[in-house]
């Protein structure tokens, strides 16, 4: 995606660098327009080069590519970080003095625009005006926060953190016009627990880590997104419904009180048994004796249920295997979905060290006919990738329904 990051004059501005850096580490081609001011506070080389294109706020360099309306007519996202009180000024009446200004006027695409300022400038009615006016023609706005401010100031008018408005300004873009726009999509992540006694629990090592970047790239290509996450070691993305959970039951009734999503995804490690009696009480060795044994019982399959549910929803599953050779890891992936009746598969390979937490990793996504998709990399590259392949499938599912 195309995206322009508009840059206002404040201290905040030097923060732009990091939203800067996680659209392109997101894939993104990000061309970065600071107004005059903006670069009193962070220099043109540091924008460069984090956003690896040219910077300029002149509208009269390069008049030969008509850049002052160039680069808003290609936007598939403007993001507005610092908005100083100044800018919103001028982008609410349309104002067309810098490159900003032709940019965002120049553009059909949605605008995102991330307010930093004093409180009392914050309150002015003339600011809160400007605001509303942006906000009823469409504009979206993230922020600002309570916080320190400059000069050892706090209170309302800190910028929103820089992941967080990167966060809004793409799920807007999303909606927009992303391939999941309008679907609705559940997903369970994390690892159940299924408790021993009130302090004891068996458990897993899953953090959620894939889950939840499933969540954060499905609600990226537009999707209203649910996160059923049982035990997350990892924050649910922002612009994401937390469902938390603890238990396999609980994670079960949550999947299945939102079964009609379009699309459900169980990328949670389920604990495949339950302890047969819940101690009330935390239990001592004495009464564990030298050599316990706890009595198990077989949970429910919460993904061969969804898949056997009358159901209009795209039902994907998750195998982890530990198997090392790679036909045989397909094979298994093979009879897994046969036997779940998912609609895909995502495999991936698990070990000691291997598969858990924030490292890369690699899948393949399987459907009746075979591999549909092969991803190796970031688990945030990696759920894009899923996510790309999900969308496809849905897309085709309501032609086929006819309600495309
Ligand atoms: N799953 C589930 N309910 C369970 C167990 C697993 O919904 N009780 C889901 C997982 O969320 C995952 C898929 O099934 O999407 C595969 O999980 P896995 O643990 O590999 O399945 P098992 O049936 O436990 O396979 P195995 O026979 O290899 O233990």
């Amino acid at each position: 995606m195309r995206v322009v990051v508009g840059i206002s004059g404040g201290i905040a501005a030097y923060k732009a660098a990091l939203a800067i850096r996680e659209l392109v580490q997101a894939g993104h081609d990000v061309h970065v327009v600071p107004t005059a001011s903006a670069l009193r506070f962070v220099g043109r080389p540091t924008l460069e080069a984090l956003s690896r294109n040219p910077v300029t706020d002149e509208v009269f360099d390069d008049v030969a590519a008509v850049r002052h309306v160039a680069l808003g007519q290609s936007a598939d996202l403007i993001v507005v970080l610092p908005a100083t009180a100044n800018t919103l000024a001028k982008l609410a009446t349309g104002l067309a003095d810098d490159l900003l200004g032709t940019t965002v006027l120049a553009s059909r695409a949605p605008l995102v625009l991330a307010p930093a300022m004093h409180t009392e400038m914050w309150e002015q009615p003339a600011v809160q005006a400007n605001v509303r006016t942006l906000a009823e023609r469409g504009a979206t706005i993230v922020g600002p926060v309570a916080g320190a401010l400059t000069g050892g100031d706090a209170g309302l008018g800190r910028m929103a953190e820089p992941s967080e408005v990167v966060a809004a300004a793409l799920a807007v873009a999303g909606r927009a016009s992303g391939p999941l726009a309008g679907r609705t999509l559940v997903v369970a992540a994390g690892g159940t627990r299924e408790p021993i006694d009130p302090v004891r629990f068996l458990g897993n090592r899953s953090s959620g880590a894939m889950g939840v970047a499933i969540a954060a790239a499905a609600r990226d290509a537009g999707a209203e997104v649910t996160l059923v996450g049982a035990n997350l070691q990892r924050p649910a993305p922002s612009g994401v419904a937390l469902v938390e959970v603890e238990t396999t039951e609980q994670l079960r009734a949550a999947m299945h009180e939102r079964a009609a999503a379009d699309v459900l995804v169980m990328a949670a490690a389920v604990a495949d048994y339950r302890v047969d009696e819940v101690a009330d009480a935390k239990r001592s060795k004495a009464s564990w004796g030298e050599r316990p044994t706890i009595a198990l019982v077989q949970n429910p399959d919460v993904l061969a249920e969804l898949a056997a549910a009358p159901r209009s929803s795209l039902v994907v599953g998750f195998a982890a295997e530990t198997e090392q050779d790679d036909d045989a890891l397909l094979a298994r992936g093979t009879a897994k979905l046969a036997r779940k009746g998912a609609d895909l598969l995502v495999v991936n390979r698990v070990g000691h060290d291997e598969g858990f937490g924030d490292v890369d990793t690699r899948v393949r996504v399987l459907d009746a006919s075979g591999v549909v998709a092969d991803a190796a990399g970031s688990k945030a590259s990696v759920a894009r990738a899923i996510v790309e392949t999900i969308a496809r499938r849905t897309a085709a599912r309501s032609t086929s329904e006819g309600d495309a």
